[in-house]
């Protein structure tokens, strides 16, 4: 048998079982029978029993939390990227986004309000979705008031609303809204205006590195690219490829917490970038971070306000101003955005018989905003995801399920 460690953890730290306990025999629940227990999980109750197979990869993790969405959280639905997915009953979509639910080890609610941000592994590990070592993060984060939060893809937050609710292989935790598997860096991209950073890696051809698994990426916000103008939209594609380099850490991922001051960073280009940290800023060399630890399919990415220079690698800010002088020389304000040109077109694209084959390729790659997606399809999806609903809670099937499920989890 499995060591009962997590279960006397679970024990310690809250003193008396008040929720997932049988009443009458005072053992603790199987998850089938406590789902079937919860009126604000019969959603994802219906889709444990409809998708049984999110949970045959339990067996192999002593112990783990469900981040279970409540039903309010799959009406959110319709106005998030997922929406599609659940309409379609989209299996192998829907199997991936719940094992994204699962984080690896019992944490009950006294481990989820950290002091720093902290990155949770999950059980996220198909290479269709994620490319990060170790299973795909989600960030657990606290806010004022003992808020529990977890961000997911594209900035997507979900608050904790109902605490340890607590099963024979871990413990579930609700949610109020569905978190987002982190997705492919132009996808991630483009919701975050980052086009010139984009654009700059297909003019430069390098967006297949930054798109290998377990990297951390700094990405200049657009005003930093049209800020330089010609001194950057001028490069050759080799210079522009050894500057980009420059903003990818290979094989490692530097979330803001191991953003150290005084750590350095080997970059793909080969030489160092290096971390200041003044008052409550920190700076890349001399940029400062803007948003730190969006997460993507393949790492993470943090936005800073200058274009990194590995000719001068030992940039320091100045941080008495509020923003930092580019670091090229003859850099020259323009006003259009350098490089998105080069992002190829996928939607209301102009006919155009040049254009088109050179970059078919990559343009399966590339993307629109997941804010005009969602929005189109708000309205079909609604009556569409209602429909699903219902079907699913038919539970016809309902008991031979909850003794798979009971099975499957008593098997850890
Ligand atoms: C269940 O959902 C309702 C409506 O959103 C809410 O008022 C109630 O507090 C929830 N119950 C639990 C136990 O979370
Ligand atoms: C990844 O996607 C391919 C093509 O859709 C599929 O054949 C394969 O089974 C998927 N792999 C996993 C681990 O789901
Ligand atoms: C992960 O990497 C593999 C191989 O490099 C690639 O085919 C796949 O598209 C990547 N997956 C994601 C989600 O980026
Ligand atoms: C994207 O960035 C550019 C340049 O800073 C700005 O002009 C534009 O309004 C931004 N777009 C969105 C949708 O934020
Ligand atoms: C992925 O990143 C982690 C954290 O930085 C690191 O420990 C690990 O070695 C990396 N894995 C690979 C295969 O590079
Ligand atoms: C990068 O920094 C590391 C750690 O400080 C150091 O050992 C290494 O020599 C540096 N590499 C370069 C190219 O400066
Ligand atoms: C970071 O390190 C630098 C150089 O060692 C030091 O001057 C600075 O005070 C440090 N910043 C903080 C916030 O401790
Ligand atoms: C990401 O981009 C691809 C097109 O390359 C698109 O099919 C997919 O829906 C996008 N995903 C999200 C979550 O926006």
């Amino acid at each position: 048998m499995r060591s009962n460690s997590w279960r006397s953890l679970v024990a310690a730290t809250l003193g008396v079982f008040s929720v997932g306990v049988n009443a009458q025999t005072g053992t603790i629940l199987d998850l089938g029978s406590l789902l079937a227990g919860q009126k604000n999980l019969t959603t994802f109750y219906s889709l444990i029993q409809k998708y049984p197979n999110i949970l045959l990869q339990l067996p192999s993790y002593s112990g783990v939390t469900i981040l279970a969405p409540n039903n309010d959280a799959f009406n959110k639905i319709p106005y998030t990227q997922l929406n599609k997915a659940f309409a379609d009953n989209d299996a192998d979509t829907i199997t991936n986004v719940l094992e994204y639910h699962i984080l690896q080890g019992t944490k009950v609610a006294a481990q989820l309000i950290p002091g720093t941000p902290v990155f949770l592994p999950t059980l996220l590990t198909s290479p269709n979705w994620s490319n990060v070592t170790g299973g795909q993060r989600v960030e657990n984060v606290k806010q004022a008031g003992d808020v529990v939060v977890f961000v997911s893809g594209q900035g997507s937050r979900s608050t904790l609303v109902q605490a340890d609710l607590m099963f024979t292989g871990g413990v579930v935790q609700v949610i109020d809204s569905l978190l987002i598997p982190p997705t492919a860096l132009t996808n991630t991209t483009q919701a975050f205006n980052l086009t010139s950073f984009e654009g700059s890696l297909y003019a430069s051809n390098q967006l297949s590195s930054f798109e290998s698994p377990n990297v951390t990426m700094f990405a200049p916000q657009n005003d930093a690219f049209t800020a330089l103008g010609p001194a950057i939209s001028s490069m050759t594609s080799d210079e522009l490829a050894s500057v980009m380099d420059y903003h990818l850490v290979p094989n490692q991922l530097a979330f803001s917490t191991s953003l150290t001051n005084g750590s350095k960073w080997l970059t793909q280009q080969g030489e160092n970038i290096t971390i200041l940290h003044s008052g409550n800023n920190v700076y890349v060399n001399s940029a400062q971070l803007l948003t730190s630890d969006i997460l993507i399919a393949n790492g993470v990415l943090h936005v800073i306000d200058n274009v990194l220079n590995p000719q001068g690698p030992g940039a320091q800010p100045n941080p008495a101003i509020a923003s930092q002088a580019p670091v090229f020389a003859s850099a020259s304000q323009v006003n259009s955005l350098p490089f998105t040109s080069a992002i190829p077109c996928t939607v209301s694209c102009p006919v155009s018989s040049t254009s088109g084959t050179a970059t078919s390729s990559a343009g399966a790659k590339a993307t629109t905003s997941g804010k005009t997606s969602s929005s189109t399809m708000t309205t079909s999806s609604s009556k569409a995801i209602g429909a699903a609903i219902a079907r699913e809670t038919g539970f016809n099937k309902a008991a031979g399920l909850m003794v798979a499920l009971g099975g499957a989890v008593m098997m850890l």
